[in-house]
């Protein structure tokens, strides 16, 4: 724990009313705990909330769909994002194509304090992206990076890492949460002041700590992670806070050879191909992410457990507490006696389904892999379940059965209570509600 005076940076183990080394008054701030935002920000006239404008197309479209999407239409100038994620998940991939992008517009700083200026063009290559306007700066130091920003006076910055860089004028060590603080003030700072745009890399350490980037979540607009498992190709952009666009949206990518590609059409990608050999033990749901309906297929695979031992319960993809319960209400309501078996679950495509919308098809799953029975190849279950096996209404069903219809499925069970407008859709979704599960497993033939 130690102040530090706001003048000229001098450190102190305690709080000190005058800074012993430029004489300011009133300087030390600090202390680890200390989360005032510097105070040089702006300094603005007050004037009436009427009279200030605000232009939208000031904001700087990055040109990537999904991400322009969550940033609510582009990058905004002055504003400050902090992108964190696994190491090998592909930040610096997103920005150096992020980068390149904007750098069509206006010059783009781009700080590399991990990677050398030939790393970072060998991914350029491999990505097939050049720019004239796109400058690297390669090195450590925050104060020189300052300097270039200066020269350059760029349109955006990218920080790849804020754990990577450090300022001489610090004690503390690098990629420490202090040094992280200090870095995160100052490229705010810069970024108000220069209505610069500002992204900055943050990366969880191997041991899954984020508390050094997390410690300057106050300080910036938005915080946007980049999720995804390094064997998976599924990328996700998941915004934790965003000042300037939605919390309820998610951004989808792919890892390929040629760099991250968005996927334009998530339900295609997760869900089951049309025509495509259906199995048993195979359903496909409908999740809704922020306002966006996406199908999913889920599998089972239920199989005679090891006689004695303990069955096994594994999820990839879903909650572990929901399926317990949905199994407990598998055991109550239709007497299966699931104890004898080991049940595996998974979300096709690495994707994660945390709604209860997909109850229904969940335990669908099961049953057809129990049974050995398959469910139809263009059907998709839709439904919450209830302790006593009722299927519970879900918000959002028409988007729901939209996007099913637009895939070309032909059979969509839904919950009756979910007041319904039609039977059936223009193109020949037809719907079958159903009041509880009994009702659902036999309309899908999954009875033993
Ligand atoms: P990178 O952007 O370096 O990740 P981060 O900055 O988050 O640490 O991406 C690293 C991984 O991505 C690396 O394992 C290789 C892979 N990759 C591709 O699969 N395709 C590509 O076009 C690129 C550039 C990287
Ligand atoms: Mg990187």
């Amino acid at each position: 724990m130690a102040y530090e005076c706001n003048n000229c940076g001098y450190t102190s183990v305690e709080w000190l009313g005058r800074c012993p080394k430029c004489g300011e008054w009133d300087s030390f701030k600090g202390g680890e705990g200390d989360q005032s935002p510097p105070e040089d920000f702006v300094d603005e006239a007050p004037k009436p909330l009427s009279e200030i404008s605000f232009d939208s197309r000031e904001r700087i479209p990055t040109d990537i769909g999904e991400f322009d999407r969550i940033l609510g239409g582009g990058l905004i100038p002055g504003s400050v994002i902090l992108l964190g994620g696994d190491p090998g998940i592909g930040k610096s991939t997103l920005l150096l194509q992020t980068a390149t992008n904007i750098s069509s517009q206006g010059s783009v700083l781009y700080v590399s304090g991990e990677e050398s200026s030939k790393q970072l063009k060998m991914r350029a290559e491999r990505l097939g992206l050049n720019s004239e306007n796109l400058i690297i700066y390669s090195g450590q130091s925050l104060e020189k990076a300052v300097g270039h920003m200066n020269d350059i006076d760029p349109i955006c910055v990218i920080v790849d890492s804020i754990q990577s860089l450090r300022s001489s004028e610090s004690s503390s060590s690098l990629g420490s949460t202090k040094q992280v603080r200090e870095l995160g003030r100052e490229f705010t700072r810069l970024a108000k002041k220069k209505e610069i745009a500002t992204l900055l890399i943050g990366h969880i350490t191997k041991s899954g700590d984020f508390s050094g980037p997390k410690s300057i979540e106050h300080l910036v607009d938005s915080t946007i992670y980049f999720e995804g498992k390094r064997d998976r190709n599924l990328r996700l952009l998941r915004p934790q806070k965003n000042r300037f666009g939605s919390t309820d949206i998610l951004g989808l990518f792919q890892m390929t050879e040629e760099g991250l590609q968005e996927i334009l059409n998530p339900s295609q990608f997760f869900a089951k191909k049309n025509g495509q050999s259906d199995q048993k033990g195979a359903s496909t749901v409908c999740t809704v992410e922020g306002k966006r309906p996406i199908l999913a297929e889920v599998q089972a695979l239920v199989t005679p457990s090891n006689f004695g031992g303990s069955p096994q319960r594994r999820t990839t993809g879903l909650d572990y507490n929901r399926t317990s319960l949905l199994f407990a209400v598998l055991q109550k309501q239709l007497g299966i006696k699931l104890e004898e078996f080991d049940i595996y679950l998974n979300v096709v495509g690495g994707f994660k389904i945390e709604e209860t919308a997909a109850d229904l098809g969940i335990v669908s799953a099961i049953l057809s892999s129990f049974h050995d029975n398959r469910i139809g190849n263009q059907t998709v279950l839709i439904g919450e379940i209830g302790l006593s096996g009722e299927i519970r209404p879900v918000k959002a069903l028409n988007a729901r059965i939209n996007e099913a219809e637009k895939l070309g499925y032909n059979l969509a069970l839904v919950p009756k209570a979910n007041a319904l407008e039609q039977g059936g859709t223009d193109s020949g979704l037809e719907l079958r509600p159903v009041k509880n599960l009994k009702e659902a497993i036999s309309k899908l033939r999954l009875e033993a």
